[in-house]
């Protein structure tokens, strides 16, 4: 099973096209160590052929066009395409707005919750995936799904599980209390398993925290790649760019004693990866103590094109 990174950035990608922050503006001009990043998406296929998109992110049409395998093949058909199926984690903008991008008619399978599903089919606009070409699939939570599409099957196996978190921030509804309204489903982590050798992995872009259900399920694995939005809870407020903390957004911060990093440190993960990374995280700096922290702790910070095959 090969695994690539499209997207390692959070929402507004890294930089963000209005922010004035430190973090954006070092790479923005380049500076040494501050690699830009896309928003928030993985790519992964069991034969190396017929390719998942985990989220499909604003940024996709770039994305594609930065990764051979997902073009379509030289001498092949006119109208192809190697991108079989998408599944959504949430209906953040930065996971599901990459859809319009694969409008022309092309057929895939299209997987999120009914909650997620229910947003999309609220809006029209995604009836640019014609409907008799592109179907869309109610995944199940804590049942394996066969993924398929366009008539292949993709040899993979996903499980879906509710993991804590918030609605999407264009979705709250500030009557509903504290939580804005976010039920089961509104956020979900994956298990992605290769059928034929039973190898697998966890994809968690957005988590609000590590509670006991969670931990005990992703205990011992191979491959993690989680919620690395921000380093410490306040950090867009101490950088002066918004109003909000980790918690208020429903992302765990990697840093303090409730942190993943601290969280994760005894579950025995072999390989820890951190994805959906806010532009606001010092952990962007490839040469910054923050970075350096979670690199000792045993954690990579994900990249653009980052390749793992498990
Ligand atoms: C999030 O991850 O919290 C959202 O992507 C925020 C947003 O939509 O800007
Ligand atoms: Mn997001």
């Amino acid at each position: 099973m090969l695994i690539k990174v499209l997207g390692a950035a959070a929402g507004g990608g890294y930089p963000q096209w209005n922010c004035n922050g430190r973090m954006s503006k070092r790479a923005r001009f380049k500076e040494p160590g501050c690699l830009p990043r896309t928003q928030s998406s993985l790519t992964v296929s069991a034969n190396g052929k017929d390719w998942v998109l985990l989220n499909a992110s604003p940024d996709l049409r770039q994305q594609i066009n930065e990764t051979p395998e997902l073009w379509p093949e030289a001498d092949g058909p006119m109208r192809q395409s190697p991108i079989k199926a998408v599944v959504l984690t949430n209906g953040d903008v930065d996971h599901i707005i990459g859809l319009v991008n694969l409008r022309e008619g092309q057929p895939f399978s299209l997987y999120a919750s009914d909650r997620v599903l229910a947003t999309i089919n609220s809006n029209s606009v995604f009836n640019i995936l014609n409907p008799e070409k592109v179907e869309r699939i109610e995944l199940a939570i804590d049942e394996p799904t066969a993924l398929s599409g366009a008539g292949v099957d993709l040899g993979l196996t996903i499980e879906a599980f509710d993991v804590p978190g918030k609605v999407a921030l264009y979705l709250e509804d500030a009557s509903k209390g504290d939580n804005f309204g976010t039920e089961k489903g509104d956020t979900i982590g994956l298990k992605v398993t290769e059928t034929a050798t039973g190898k697998s992995f966890f994809y968690i872009p957005g988590c609000a925290a590590v509670d006991g259900p969670l931990a005990e399920r992703i205990r011992g694995s191979e491959l993690i790649f989680l919620d690395g939005t921000l380093y410490t809870d306040d950090e867009m407020l101490v950088q002066g760019l918004m109003p909000k903390t980790g918690a208020r957004m429903g992302h765990i911060s990697m840093s303090g004693p409730d942190g993943s990093v601290a969280a994760l440190e005894p579950l025995d993960i072999k390989r820890k990866v951190f994805v959906h990374i806010n532009n606001s995280n010092p952990t962007l700096d490839d040469n910054s103590p923050e970075r350096k922290a979670v690199e000792k702790a045993g954690w990579e910070v994900g990249f653009d094109g980052m390749e793992v095959r498990l």
